[in-house]
């Protein structure tokens, strides 16, 4: 009895904390702080690819999927997995596949026989550290990865995202995971709007030229980390009513006044969606949660009925909006090998190198591809 007490008091505790995670007030990058440069001639796919509004490979945007990246935080328990199977459970994409998503996974409060079948389901599986170390060393980063494959199985080649705790990165900390041979890294914020001219709504690329991100409180472009080959996912904010000046990124149901008032987050998600589906370059949506927050089975949590309905609420709208149904003519979950043509009965089929590189990119990210949700 004490035990689960204590065990409770520390979930609690590690909720309260996770719940500021992420929170941001302004926005995060200028124009005049980025002094990013990098030249599309000579960053090419597949190894770099430049921080940009436009889609990779220089595809238009109607021929590129709309990805939506759904990704979970901190410890994998049978709560949190409770929690995403009230919005994704059932949810399939265009080509029936099943939905995916990331699950950033740290092992302190981890019930690692949960992981194996959160990967097993197909899920990606990504690195948050160990016990969710605001300023990780490698022991902390490398160690995770460790405990990931030693005690839930996960295949080592299969371990490819970070996202730092807190999201508090660093310059020395993306150094570390490239030397650990990470694929990607996932904790920069984009928080200007993507209808805004100076957007830092920017697709996944390499930091090859350093980052464009975040470049108030990091040191951006080529001051900053030039780390070949290394991609970073932005986190893409959704806004308030004050657009701009409203920003929210993470859990943004916690934002509204009332954990009750979810309605107006869910237009907050339409609005954004809106404007990277149709009025932008369709630049991945994301959607990024700590499950803890509407997990209905946690003693002594009120459950959240509400956040759940504006998540499915949300995407049941989002994902019949594509227009031409099965035909889909690009996206996908493919390798960078498979080159070859979409097909009416494979839509998903990367077109080319360059969208196969971006997708892998985009999904390591999203989840193995997992974050897409579907393409339009
Ligand atoms: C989080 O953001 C909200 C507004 O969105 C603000 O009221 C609150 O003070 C912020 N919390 C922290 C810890 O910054
Ligand atoms: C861990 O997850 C398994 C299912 O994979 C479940 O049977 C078990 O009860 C969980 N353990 C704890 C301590 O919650
Ligand atoms: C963020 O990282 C810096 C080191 O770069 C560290 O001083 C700070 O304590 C960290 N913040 C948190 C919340 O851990
Ligand atoms: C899908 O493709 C088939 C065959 O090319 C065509 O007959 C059908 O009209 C298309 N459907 C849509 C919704 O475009
Ligand atoms: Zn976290």
């Amino acid at each position: 009895m004490k035990q689960s007490s204590t065990l409770l008091a520390a979930l609690l505790a590690a909720a309260a904390v996770v719940a500021q995670e992420g929170n941001i007030s302004g926005p995060t990058t200028s124009k005049d702080a980025m002094h990013y440069s990098c030249d599309p001639s000579s960053c090419k796919l597949p190894d770099c690819n430049c921080a940009s509004t436009s889609p990779p490979g220089g595809l238009s945007k109607d021929v590129v999927p709309q990805f939506i990246l759904f990704t979970a935080d901190d410890a994998v328990q049978d709560y949190t997995i409770d929690a995403l199977n009230q919005v994704l459970k059932g949810r399939k994409n265009p080509n029936g596949c099943p939905v995916q998503m990331t699950y950033f996974a740290q092992i302190q409060y981890t019930n690692m026989s949960r992981v194996t079948e959160w990967f097993v389901a197909g899920n990606e599986i990504a690195d948050h550290t160990m016990t969710h170390e605001g300023d990780p060393q490698s022991d902390q980063i490398v160690g995770n990865l460790a405990a990931l494959n030693a005690f839930a199985g996960v295949p080592q080649s299969a371990l490819s995202g970070f996202r730092a705790p807190y999201l508090n990165y660093t310059n020395a900390m993306l150094q570390r995971i490239a030397a650990a041979e990470f694929t990607y890294d996932s904790s920069s914020t984009s928080s200007v709007p993507v209808t805004d001219p100076n957007t830092d709504a920017f697709w996944p690329y390499t930091l090859d030229h350093g980052l464009a991100n975040d470049c108030l409180t990091l040191q951006c472009g080529t001051s900053g980390p030039a780390i070949k080959g290394l991609w970073e996912i932005p986190m893409y904010a959704i806004f308030d009513d004050k657009g701009a000046a409203g920003p929210h990124l993470m859990d943004p149901w916690l934002d509204a006044e009332q954990m009750g008032d979810t309605s107006k987050v869910l237009g907050w998600m339409q609005n954004a969606f809106t404007d990277h589906y149709k009025n932008a370059q369709r630049q991945p949506f994301g959607i990024y949660t700590h499950p803890i927050h509407f997990a209905s089975s946690v003693p002594g949590q009120a459950p959240q009925p509400q956040v759940v309905k504006a998540i499915n609420d949300f995407l049941n709208w989002a994902q019949p909006q594509q227009p031409n149904g099965a035909n889909l003519t690009s996206g996908g979950t493919g390798t960078s090998d498979d080159t070859s043509s979409p097909t009416p009965s494979d839509p998903y089929r990367p077109f080319n190198a360059a969208a196969a590189q971006l997708v892998n990119a985009v999904a390591l990210g999203a989840a193995a591809f997992g974050a897409t949700l579907f393409a339009l």
